[in-house]
């Protein structure tokens, strides 16, 4: 077991290491030289993808938090209306689907019995099914109408970590393609971010190098009874994935919250030495938000937090309110949850490894639940 582990003491550290890996192999072939897609394997035709007026996205846990970041990239490049869904409530709140709507669902598995049940019920809609999926020849891709297998290799650890990425990047593919193929007026947006797709790799690698502070912080942090996690536009989803990474495996309480949402309550749960995590947009992005955020950390501060902050290089406007600040590559604001996520992965992780807990088979948790 220690030799399948590669050197490493758990599966998820090994995952984690494997990531720059797995996004590159996600990406192979799919990249053409004149940064257009490639997404043969995607079998809807011009006509079914030109037709689409609605997309659904439908995943459970990790896989619903990257449908969450899906529904940013593609709207924004593809200008078709997106709902994200959790798979346990897609059918049963009735959802109106016919033969012009996609669904995307996401499944690492391939055998999550909610998403497959959720899969039918758009079937039987007449919904068109496209699967982001990472186990080859698994029951959701062969019940859908087409596929975008996600290339991160088998996935031991339950908390997914490569399988998530790498589920990110195929949202991406598949949003970029859409508008390809429509003809969406993005063209020098979409050349921008496919340079940058290509980029992703070595950036995770860069954060992978740095995270020596990370597992320092972690083993400060083992003893603390909750977390919190803000972010806001991407950042949101990414601070969801922080909390449910940190709740699986070191039994933590975790909250993850839109940081604009902060006043609206949650910033009452804020107490002397509570510590906060905060995903900082980047502040290149559209808008005001890095300085709302920004904003949000001082506030969190001003009443007792201790602030973890993970923040673009370069990003000056942090440092005086960040207790620990974690550093990332600049990346383009849809891309970077790719960059944002690992150091929460890692900090999960280390926090868990120093509570003496199996990271790798959290208690009460499956890596695949095949009931409803
Ligand atoms: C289980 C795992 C989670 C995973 C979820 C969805 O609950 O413990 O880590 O995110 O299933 O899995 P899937 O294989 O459908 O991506």
């Amino acid at each position: 077991a220690a030799a399948e582990k590669g050197g490493y003491d758990w599966f998820m550290l090994k995952e984690i290491a494997e990531q720059p890996q797995a996004v590159a192999d996600t990406l192979l072939g799919r990249l053409g030289p004149a940064g257009e897609l490639v997404l043969d394997e995607v079998r809807l035709s011009d006509q079914e993808l030109r037709d689409v007026d609605k997309i659904f996205v439908v995943a459970c846990g990790t896989a619903y938090h990257a449908g969450m970041i899906a529904k940013y990239a593609i709207e924004h490049w593809t200008r078709i209306p997106v709902e994200v869904e959790l798979a346990s409530e897609f059918r049963y709140r009735d959802p109106v689907l016919d033969r012009s709507t996609l669904v995307i669902v996401i499944s690492q598995s391939g055998e999550t019995m909610d998403t497959l049940m959720a899969l039918r019920h758009a079937k039987e809609q007449k919904a068109r099914i496209l699967a982001i999926c990472n186990a080859n020849g698994s029951t959701i891709p062969r019940e859908s109408d087409a596929v975008l297998y996600t290339h991160a290799g088998p996935e031991v650890a339950v908390a997914s970590t490569k399988g998530f990425l790498t589920q990110v990047v195929a949202c991406y593919l598949v949003g970029l393609f859409l508008a390809q193929v429509r003809g969406v007026k993005y063209a020098d947006e979409v050349g921008a971010i496919v340079e940058n797709l290509r980029k992703l790799p070595e950036h995770i690698a860069t954060v992978l190098d740095e995270m020596e502070p990370v597992r320092e912080l972690a083993r400060n942090l083992a003893d603390e009874n909750t977390l919190l996690f803000l972010g806001r536009h991407v950042g949101f989803p990414v601070a969801l994935e922080g909390a449910l990474k940190l709740k699986e495996l070191a039994y933590i309480h975790a909250e993850g919250f839109a940081a604009g949402e902060l006043k609206h309550g949650s910033i009452a749960l804020i107490d002397q030495g509570t510590p906060v995590v905060v995903v900082v947009p980047s502040p290149v992005s559209r808008g005001s938000v890095h300085g709302k955020v920004v904003s949000n950390i001082q506030e969190v501060r001003a009443r007792g937090a201790r602030t973890i902050v993970i923040a673009e290089d370069g990003d000056d406007d942090v440092v005086p309110y960040a207790d620990h600040l974690i550093r990332v590559p600049r990346t383009p604001t849809l891309l970077a949850p790719v960059v944002t996520t690992v150091p929460l992965q890692v900090l999960a992780c280390e926090i868990a490894s120093a509570r003496g807990l199996d990271v790798d088979q959290p208690r009460n948790l499956a890596k695949s639940v095949t009931v409803e």
